[in-house]
């Protein structure tokens, strides 16, 4: 399989890496020992997982809590989404959140996380059509949280900024399908490139972000074939969500698998609990207590 230019580069700069700061070393061993499950994932990682057919887990997080609960369960990869817009601020869209925002939810995260790859969101506004904009916002997501790399949504407009980022050795990832930051020009959610017109626009974007140096990229609400033939097609990781089993791997926002967002509850979306009901549970039990005094009791009090 053809490596892309960014996963060659990623793969010597690991070899020739220090201890990580668990006192393991970043990329000596073999993959498959359980050693593996204390190395840090890195992006020639995720490019080592494709090749040898290893399925890539993903999940967002946006603060401190919630980053070391997903890497002490063994995810690869934390993605700093700026779905925070609409989970954590409570907006509509993800168009408001802002740079300064992005980059405080990242260092929370970095932060929290020992072993997965931090990846973090560059806001709308931040990238689009200026590219000395874009490396100034990368450069300073980079320096200010911590993280490892970048994601960025759209195909070829976009490709002058992260030609511009990777110069500076800032790793990209893609994003394309359903770009949210988008939603104005698109007007809906629904699942994109459904017609031969579009699917073929997205084959064209999907390999042009590869030669450009993304070292993966996001697939987003699209048809499963369509997911499947870009996979197939390219030798950087395709993450999927909404974009069916076979893409090299899998995100989705963590608060919705929980079951925190009860509302949201699209087709693609499998929830892993019910959080809601066992958040408002024992809130509701906390209140009951407090009002008839049998909180705290004497155990409880000094
Ligand atoms: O912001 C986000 O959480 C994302 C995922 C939906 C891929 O971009």
């Amino acid at each position: 399989m053809k490596k892309s230019p960014q996963a060659i580069f990623s793969n010597e700069l690991s070899d020739n890496a220090g201890p990580s700061t668990d006192g393991a070393p970043m990329s000596t061993e073999r993959a498959g020992t359980s050693d593996d499950r204390k190395r840090k994932v890195t992006t020639a990682r995720l490019s080592e997982m494709k090749a040898r057919g290893e399925k890539i887990a993903m999940l967002t997080a946006y603060d401190y809590s919630f980053a070391r609960l997903v890497d002490e369960s063994g995810i690869d990869a934390v993605l700093v989404g700026d779905s925070a817009s609409n989970v954590i601020h409570g907006h509509e869209t993800t168009v408001p959140i802002t740079l300064d925002q992005m980059i405080d939810h990242a260092s929370a995260v970095v932060r929290g996380v020992k072993r997965a790859l931090v990846v973090v969101d560059m806001p709308f506004g931040s990238y689009q059509g200026d590219s000395k904009l874009a490396l100034q916002s990368a450069v300073r997501i980079m320096k200010e949280s911590g993280a490892h790399c970048v994601k960025m949504e759209g195909g070829e407009f976009i490709v002058e900024s992260i030609k511009r980022i990777l110069s500076a050795g800032i790793p990209v990832m893609g994003h394309l399908g359903l770009t949210p930051q988008s939603i104005y020009k698109f007007g809906t959610y629904v699942v994109r490139a459904t017609s031969e017109d579009e699917a073929e626009q997205l084959m064209r974007d999907a390999q042009l972000l590869q030669d450009s140096g993304c070292f993966a990229l996001v697939l987003e609400k699209i048809p499963s074939q369509l997911a499947t033939r870009v996979a197939n097609q390219l030798a950087i990781p395709c993450i999927g969500i909404g974009a069916g089993p076979g893409v090299d791997g899998q995100v989705l926002v963590t608060h919705d698998m929980l079951g925190i967002n009860q509302e949201f509850s699209p087709r693609f979306l499998r929830h892993y609990a019910k959080l809601h009901d066992v958040m408002n549970g024992a809130f509701r039990q906390y209140i009951k207590d407090v009002k008839s005094g049998g909180f705290p009791n004497k155990d409880e009090s000094y």
